[in-house]
């Protein structure tokens, strides 16, 4: 059983992977132990568009195998990244059923804080996700207290996405 952290950040490494890897573990706890999977899309950003490329081929087919997917982005212009949407347009129809997905942003705003409910949840549900959990969404200035925002928020989700 795999859960694949997807992160949509044009820069890798950052307060995305974290939240994102942070989010990641507690979930995979919740399950009893699962394996996690970070996926940078970074690292393909040059290469979404080449419909059929290989690489973006094989990290479509390892986060469609996942059990669940969580998904962390940046917020920017008050959505997600079009790093984020460039990839997953990649899927074809009901390219993450059988997965569950976690909405996860990260933003300097408050103002944007429904960002994850309003906007990157449709998106996993049009591609067949189940998203059984609230998505969680992480000011950037709160890294400090990361660990307890992420475990306030896996009290409620973590047993909506056990096994
Ligand atoms: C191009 C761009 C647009 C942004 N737009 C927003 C925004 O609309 N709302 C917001 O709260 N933060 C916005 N931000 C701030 C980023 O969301 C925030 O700095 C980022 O999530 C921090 O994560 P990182 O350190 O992993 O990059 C924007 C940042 C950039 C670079």
């Amino acid at each position: 059983m795999t859960v694949a952290v997807l992160i949509g950040n044009p820069s890798p490494g950052g307060r995305t992977t974290t939240v994102g890897q942070t989010v990641g573990a507690a979930v995979a706890d919740a399950r009893g132990g699962d394996a996690v999977v970070t996926i940078e899309l970074a690292s393909v950003a040059s290469r979404l568009f080449d419909w059929g490329n290989t690489d973006v081929a094989a990290l479509l087919g390892q986060v469609a195998a996942a059990d669940i997917v969580v998904v962390a982005c940046p917020t920017y212009k008050a959505t997600f990244t079009g790093l984020l949407k460039a990839f997953l347009d990649n899927f074809g129809n009901d390219g993450l059923a059988g997965c569950m997905a976690v909405p996860v942003m990260v933003g300097a705003s408050l103002h944007h804080a429904l960002a994850p409910e309003v906007h990157l949840r449709p998106l996993l549900v049009e591609l067949g996700a189940s998203v059984p959990s609230r998505g969680l969404y992480v000011l950037d200035s709160t890294m400090d207290s990361l660990d307890q925002i992420v475990a306030e928020w896996a009290e409620t989700a973590g047993p909506l996405l056990a096994r």
